[in-house]
């Protein structure tokens, strides 16, 4: 069976096609993606109107490009992400997804996009265990509990403030480094030395004891980022711009980290997946293998492209979740801005 697979929750527009085998196996037969990332370059963040437009407009080459690429001319489902995500660019993408379902007469599923990001680790190696799930991008920073791939997720924190990759991008603005700031805070980070001890957010003894034990808040690191900045500017102080970053990159490493591997402890889970596009961070990655060692944990990362944003999660979700009997949503059911993560599969209109 063929199931085709629409991403379109923020800046990336991606179709996906996967093969699923009787055993539940899947192979992935297409990736194709565009990404509107530079057009939201000089606003320093993504601009929801802008990406809405994007999607509208790669639609129809992006699907192109899928189907030739897995030499078919349609597939036997269609798969679109109906939420968490931008409300206009979850419309465009669920949208299509419905009209393509329709005109192919074939069934439509409408899936939740974090789950999606987990069911990627199934694409590549063993079948997930119980397991932690850190999903960090410019969109969301969620720790999740994942019992298995297609399950319903248990959310155990996510950020109070800006997500991950946000404060990447706003640290790199507040510097002049341009958008998006991961990448090129990343390679500056690897130049420097993390000499200055800038706050770990919602890591204090009373932030683990009480209710947001496993959230987290970049708002007053950036704040602290941009202080010392400023600090130096008054006092006509050089500042090493590489040592700024990969002080910077220590704290969100630590604490993603820490908080990641207090989340295995605290459940049980004997393997930690990153998802989203910091996972490919450097020193995340160094950080979560060494903090992973120690604890007995495995740590899964799979590569960087089904890290990001694509059409190949979603179809891959889709995939499980059929395999496992799911029935087809009615192409009635909305989009939701919010999805729980309790909900992998919206099949009616609540
Ligand atoms: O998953 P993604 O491509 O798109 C969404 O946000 O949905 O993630 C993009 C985010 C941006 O905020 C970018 O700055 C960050 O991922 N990013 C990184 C790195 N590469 C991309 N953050 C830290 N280190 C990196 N190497
Ligand atoms: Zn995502």
């Amino acid at each position: 069976m063929i199931i085709l697979g629409i991403e379109s929750s923020c800046d990336e527009t991606g179709v996906g096609i996967v093969e699923l085998s009787d055993d539940g196996t899947t192979r992935i037969l297409a990736d194709s993606v565009a990404s509107s990332m530079q057009e939201h370059a000089r606003f320093g963040g993504v601009v929801p109107e802008i990406a809405s437009r994007a999607h509208l407009e790669a639609m129809p080459q992006v699907m192109d490009a899928a189907l030739k690429e897995a030499g078919i001319d349609k597939p036997d489902a269609v798969a679109a992400t109906v939420g968490p995500g931008l409300a206009g660019a979850l419309l465009v993408g669920a949208s299509a997804a419905k009209a393509y379902a329709a005109a192919w007469d074939v069934p439509f599923y409408g899936v939740n996009h974090l789950g999606g990001h987990v069911a990627v680790a199934n694409l590549e190696g063993e079948e997930l265990p119980h397991s932690i799930a850190l999903l960090v991008s410019g969109g969301h920073t969620q720790l999740l509990e994942v019992q298995a791939v297609g399950k319903p997720m248990r959310e155990l924190g996510s950020t109070l403030d800006d997500a991950a990759g946000e404060a990447y991008d706003k640290v790199s603005r507040l510097l002049g480094l341009g958008y998006p700031g991961g990448p090129v805070i990343d390679k500056l980070a690897a130049r420097g030395e993390p000499t200055i001890d800038f706050p770990r957010g919602m890591s204090r003894a009373e932030d683990l004891r009480g209710p947001h034990r496993h959230d987290f808040s970049f708002s007053g690191l950036k704040t602290s980022v941009a202080r010392y900045v400023e600090r130096a500017e008054k006092e006509g102080r050089v500042i090493s711009v590489e040592d700024v970053c990969a002080s910077f990159q220590e704290a969100v490493a630590d604490v993603l980290t820490a908080k990641a591997l207090r989340a295995c402890e605290d459940t049980g889970a004997k393997t930690l997946l990153l998802g989203g596009g910091v996972a490919a961070n450097a020193r995340l990655r160094e950080l979560a293998a060494q903090r992973c060692e120690a604890a007995g944990v495995e740590l899964r990362v799979p590569r960087f492209k089904l890290c990001t944003d694509n059409g190949v999660m979603i179809a891959a979700l889709a995939a499980q979740l059929i395999h496992e009997g799911a029935q087809p949503s009615d192409l009635s059911v909305g989009t939701d801005t919010q999805l729980e993560v309790e909900t992998p599969l919206v099949t009616s209109v609540a």
